[in-house]
């Protein structure tokens, strides 16, 4: 295993699983070997937003010992890889906390991306502890910046600093600036998503927008940010605009 990166977050719905996909997948693009991880077993949905609605195993099989989880690992046409968790009420009920999280991802290659459950109850800080890096995901809004703010000093307190903050969904004036945003967590904003209405159309079509509309300005934010993670060089497509103009 080369690293487990943490996509996490205080408030819930600011945009960790859409964050998990396209990071996962740009990183994938640029030659890594990447897999991404629903950890969030209680509402699990990274699977679905790419399609896998019904599958033989996923990622509770392997927390509850009975498969190698080696075993639970699909690949979406895009070629991003993915390890699902079961929508199914079953293992919810059962055992919605995942207790072995650390030393059943160790069996895994390459960089590992968890799309984490939101807040700090102890599915989420299992995440934080089983993380070598940890990305905080925020909407530039008070509440949501609050959250984050809260996650960041666990983190801290757990000896571990943070990458940095993922503003997402930013729409206009009427909201908090990277500067406000990084003097309230004193943390640096590492990447800047749009709102971008081909992300719901992403969802729709069950593909990461990095792989639907590559030149959006959304999707070119995902592939800026997973290239600066892996320390891969990045210069944004030429002639944006145009692309853009001509791929609707
Ligand atoms: N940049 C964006 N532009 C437009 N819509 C977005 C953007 N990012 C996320 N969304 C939408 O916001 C909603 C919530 O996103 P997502 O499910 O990724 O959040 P989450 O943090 O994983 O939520 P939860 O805490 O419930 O797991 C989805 O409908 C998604 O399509
Ligand atoms: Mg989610």
């Amino acid at each position: 295993m080369e690293k487990i990166i943490g996509i996490v977050s205080g408030k819930g719905g600011v945009g960790k699983t859409t964050l998990t996909a396209n990071l996962s997948l740009a990183m994938t693009q640029f030659g890594k070997d990447v897999v991404a991880v629903d950890v969030d077993l209680s509402t699990s949905n990274l699977g679905l937003q790419l399609g896998f609605y019904q599958f033989p195993l996923g990622l509770q099989d392997a927390l509850d010992g009975n498969i190698s989880i080696l075993n639970a690992i699909y690949t979406h046409p895009s070629g991003l890889k993915v390890i699902p968790a079961s929508i199914s009420l079953n293992y919810i009920t059962k055992n919605p906390t995942p207790y072995r999280l650390k030393s059943v991802l160790s069996d895994l290659n390459g960089i590992i991306l968890i799309d984490s459950p939101p807040g700090l109850r102890e599915d989420a800080l299992l995440v934080l502890k089983a993380c070598d890096d940890i990305v905080v995901v925020t909407n530039p809004e008070i509440p949501a910046v609050t959250d984050a703010l809260k996650v960041i000093k666990v983190a801290r307190e757990m000896g571990k600093e943070p990458l940095g903050i993922v503003v997402n969904r930013i729409r206009d004036k009427f909201e908090l600036t990277t500067e406000e945003i990084e003097e309230m967590c004193d943390l640096n904003v590492i990447g800047r998503i749009p709102e971008d209405k081909d992300v719901k159309r992403s969802m729709f079509e069950k593909t990461p927008i990095v792989d639907l509309k590559p030149h959006s300005r959304a999707a070119v934010e995902f592939a800026r940010l997973a290239a600066a993670i892996v320390g891969v060089e990045y210069s944004s497509p030429s002639m944006l605009g145009l692309r853009r103009l001509f791929s609707r």
